[in-house]
């Protein structure tokens, strides 16, 4: 059988950002449990906001298609979200909604969010690690009928979270990242 293949989606392009370190620890974390990772930057696929007018007129973007291809092309996605204001930041909302609007020959609109396992994780400085940016994306990726696996990392302090190597230092930290992982391969599989 070929591997398991995962995609990791980190929500941030900031230099230095806190939450791609967690989706590096994360891709990580999959390849040692022997699956076949690929994650992006979000830089890469830049997207306008959101408008009707603009799908109207123009159609969806390339990157809208080629993202929601990408993720249909893989047996399991991990997004790792920062938290502004107490939600997502419009950078993965939006990508989220660009992507909804997706539909492919022969398939319902939002198929590809239905047909494979989601994980959510999410860095922050405070001392909530960005659970509530968790639960609105738990309830954004819900809504369109995605299956969210229940294990999922809020890593708090994020500022100290990690060693020289850009690994995780803290074994409370490292145990969760494990069982996300653990819990995101097994269900992938399940639903391959
Ligand atoms: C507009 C804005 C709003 C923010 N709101 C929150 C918040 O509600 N909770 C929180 O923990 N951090 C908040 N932060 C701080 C971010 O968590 C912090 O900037 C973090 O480093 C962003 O993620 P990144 O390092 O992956 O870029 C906010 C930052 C910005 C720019």
């Amino acid at each position: 059988m070929s591997a398991l293949k995962i995609l990791v989606i980190p929500g941030s392009l900031r230099t230095g950002s806190h939450n791609v370190k967690l989706a590096a620890a994360a891709a990580y974390e999959f390849a040692q449990f022997g699956a076949d990772v690929t994650r992006i930057s979000l830089s890469d696929f830049p997207l306008p906001i959101y408008d009707g007018d603009l799908q109207a007129k123009s159609g969806l973007p390339r990157n809208a298609i080629n993202l929601k291809r990408m993720i249909g092309a893989h047996h399991g996605v991990l997004i790792v979200t920062p938290e502004y204001n107490s939600s997502v930041p419009p950078l993965v909302k939006n990508t989220i909604d660009w992507i909804t609007r997706v539909q492919d020959q022969n398939e319902t609109r939002g198929q590809v969010f239905r047909e494979k396992p989601f994980a959510i994780a999410a860095a922050s400085e405070s001392r909530l690690g960005g659970s509530r940016a968790l639960a609105a994306l738990r309830l954004i990726l819900t809504a369109c009928q995605a299956t969210v696996i229940p294990s999922q990392l809020a890593l708090s302090f994020a500022d100290q979270a990690y060693n020289d190597m850009d690994r995780l230092k803290n074994s409370a930290d490292i145990e969760a990242m494990k069982a996300l992982v653990k819990q995101l391969i097994e269900v992938s599989e399940r639903m391959m």
